[in-house]
């Protein structure tokens, strides 16, 4: 029987594309989702883009334990990806007290229900934010974490904290279940250090869909294009960079879900070298603010509007990922490129304005 992975934060902009890619490699999935940053767009596109109508879906709360553990005794899961969480760097440190909560008690819960089901691997969303500004370029997984300059970055950090210690935990626990009964069993985990996150998926049914203002580049410059935005701001040109703006490693949403196909059947094939592991998720390639907004403009044939304005305060000069182990290891690398991503996130920006 096909195995079943718990999407939690499914219906958001990662969790989406993650959730199709799993449906195409042949798992079943369970896709849960407070529904707190998101509507049903994507997990429509989803249901679009696999021809499965019949994809669980579970609005429910991770911060609540019940519900959780409701999940678990209702489906078999076989592994878990843990996106639900808050996002905006921010807005996280106005509100630090609701991003702690959220973030660090939905993925407690996550792993308490895995470790009383008879165990499970998990798969925790991580973030490039965890190096701040690093020493040395590109970043390995062993250059070590700064600390957090946000209460988000600090959620991330601390979340990988969580998951490295109850693997080490569960580690003996037995790994039998009995029908119906709760039965401790070991946590497995991977934690995926994803860089910069951009584009959508080539059928432009799923996408980015912020609320407000966006606070990241490339859905600024679509709504910019569409005429939802008056001007993008480049948030500092007089950086230690060739052109003076931020250096980034953009990663396509697609080749980052299918990472995640990779990850989950490594821990689920058993072919994890550790119980804990880590992998960056990127490619490898810096790309300039400029050079980004310049190739946006090129592949799709317009001029953007936009002007140099001040540095956006919190901002990391440059970060870029040393991607050998990912590719080594999981036998996983970014294929796209940076133009078929803006590519497609020009025409997802398009659909949903309907145009
Ligand atoms: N930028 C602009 N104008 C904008 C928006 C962004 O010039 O309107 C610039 C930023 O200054 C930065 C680059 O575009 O140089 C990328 O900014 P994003 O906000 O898209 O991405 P970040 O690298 O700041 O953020 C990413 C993730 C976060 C994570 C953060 C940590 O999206 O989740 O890295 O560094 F917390």
């Amino acid at each position: 029987m096909a195995k079943r992975v718990l999407v939690s934060g499914g219906a958001g902009y990662i969790g989406s594309h993650v959730t199709v890619e799993l449906i195409e490699a042949g798992y079943e999935v369970v896709v849960a989702d407070n529904m707190s940053n998101c509507d049903m767009t994507c997990f429509e596109g989803v249901k679009k883009i696999t021809g499965r109508e019949d994809i669980p879906f579970e609005q429910i709360d991770c911060c609540d334990a019940a519900a959780v553990e409701k999940l678990f005794t209702d489906y078999k899961i076989d592994a878990v990806i843990h996106f639900a969480a808050y996002k905006a760097v921010g807005e996280s440190v106005a509100e630090p007290i609701m991003y702690y909560r959220n973030n660090l008690v939905s993925f407690l819960n996550i792993l308490e229900s895995s470790k009383n089901h008879g165990g499970c691997n998990v798969l925790f969303s991580s973030s490039a934010t965890v190096y701040g500004e690093a020493e040395k370029l590109p970043v390995t997984e062993q250059t070590p974490r700064l600390p957090a300059t946000s209460p988000y970055g600090n959620t991330k950090q601390m979340c990988e904290d969580i998951l490295r210690d109850t693997v080490k935990a569960t580690a003996a626990y037995g790994a039998e279940v009995n029908a119906g009964a709760q039965q401790l069993g070991p946590v497995k985990g991977i934690a995926l250090r994803y860089f910069n996150p951009i584009g959508a998926h080539p059928s432009a049914l799923i996408g980015e869909l912020p609320r407000g203002v966006p606070n990241n580049l490339v859905p600024f410059i679509t709504q910019t294009a569409i005429g939802k935005r008056e001007c993008l701001s480049i948030f500092g040109n007089d950086y230690p960079t060739e052109d003076g703006t931020c250096l980034r490693d953009y990663i396509d949403v697609v080749d980052l879900a299918k990472a995640h196909v990779v990850a989950v059947s490594r821990m689920l094939d058993g072919k994890m070298k550790e119980d804990y592991e880590i992998f960056n998720i990127g490619t490898g390639r810096p790309v300039s603010v400029y050079e980004l907004v310049n190739a946006f403009e090129k592949v799709n044939g317009l001029k953007l509007n936009y002007k140099f304005a001040p540095r956006r305060p919190g901002d990391v000069v440059a970060i870029w990922a040393d991607t050998q182990l990912a590719n080594n290891e999981l036998g996983w690398k970014a294929e796209r490129s940076v133009e078929d991503t803006l590519a497609a996130a020009w025409a997802w920006e398009k659909r949903i304005a309907g145009k």
